[in-house]
């Protein structure tokens, strides 16, 4: 993975672009990625104001190391190309990736890598700097899914958008995230999230989770946020600041897991060595490990690292 598609996004803040009072709140708040809104959170009426409170707020900035994104509405509706024009020419040096909703082909995606590197140029912005985050909303994108991953290098994250993917398939309940009243033998969602997690794993890009309804149930949202986390999801949206603490510590290894990780790194790095006796597979105390544990490490550890996580023991090779 490039090194901004590795940034941490356990959990990615949703603000209304009408809201300057959101805005400003969410520059404060311990998110990993904000994004702004022009789509559903935004009422028609509002679209044209909210675009202009989105470029004087990310120019203005203090967002930290927050990654910072603003969703543009989707290509079936006609303010697609007046979203992207007026927020990346006017703040294009101040945003990190554009996120495009209800995206059905690679075709849509491609539309929107050519018309930001036609703005970057124009603008003499860094071209191919700005990323795309992909919302996986319905039949036809899930279906699309591959060419989707595939259609630009600037496609960082697929997302799952469960409230309009529900509608979208006539799933017959109104809780997002809870299970379809009547199905009882499984997850209704788990197709779904192994295939976006698959097309992310395939094409080295983030897996994140969408939006959990129930903003006062913050047991709800960690039990939901557990299931995708569990799968190997990298982040998931948070709605409301009372959710964000439960997305960052969901989507962090445990401490005793990243310390485990390392230490497997290590150890293995060291058996594997001339002076550890060049050794494939080798005991770290009652466990054996080899190259798949290596691997299996490496993730734990680079999620650990990445949430800033310090590690508290160190390997000592055994006495000859
Ligand atoms: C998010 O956009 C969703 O539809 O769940
Ligand atoms: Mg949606």
């Amino acid at each position: 993975m490039t090194e901004s598609v590795l940034r941490p996004r356990r959990s990615c803040l949703a603000v209304p672009g009408s809201s300057t009072k959101m805005i400003d709140k969410a520059k404060g708040l311990a998110a990993d990625q904000v994004f702004l809104d022009l789509e559903d959170a935004c009422a028609p009426l509002a679209k044209p104001g909210a675009r202009k409170n989105i470029v004087a707020a990310l120019n203005e900035g203090g967002w930290g190391d927050k990654i910072r994104v603003v969703r543009v509405n989707d290509l079936t509706t006609h303010w697609t190309y007046r979203d992207v024009v007026e927020v990346v020419e006017g703040a294009g040096d101040n945003l990190d990736c554009i996120m495009l909703p209800k995206v059905q082909s690679g075709a849509q995606v491609q539309w929107l890598d050519i018309t930001l590197t036609q703005i970057e140029k124009t603008m003499g912005f860094e071209v191919g700097r700005i990323g795309i985050e992909a919302q996986i909303e319905n039949a036809r994108g899930l279906l699309a899914i591959d060419e989707i991953a595939e259609a630009s290098r600037r496609v960082q994250t697929l997302i799952f958008g469960p409230a309009d993917f529900m509608a979208s398939i006539n799933m017959k309940s109104l809780v997002v995230g809870e299970q379809p009243p009547g199905y009882d033998v499984g997850d209704a969602y788990h197709h779904i999230l192994m295939s976006i997690l698959m097309a992310a794993r395939k094409h080295d890009l983030q897996a994140i989770d969408g939006p959990y309804l129930q903003i006062k149930d913050v047991d709800g949202f960690r039990r939901v946020a557990g299931r995708s986390a569990a799968l190997g999801f990298d982040g998931k949206w948070v709605l409301h600041p009372g959710q964000l603490d439960a997305a960052n510590e969901v989507f962090s290894p445990a401490q005793k897991d990243y310390d485990h990780a390392e230490l497997i790194l290590d150890a293995y790095d060291w058996y594997t060595s001339e002076a550890g006796g060049k050794r494939g597979a080798a005991m770290l105390g009652d466990e054996m490990i080899d190259e798949a544990s290596r691997k299996m490490a490496l993730v734990i550890a680079g999620k650990g690292r990445s949430a800033g996580l310090q590690r508290t023991e160190k390997f000592t090779p055994p006495e000859s």
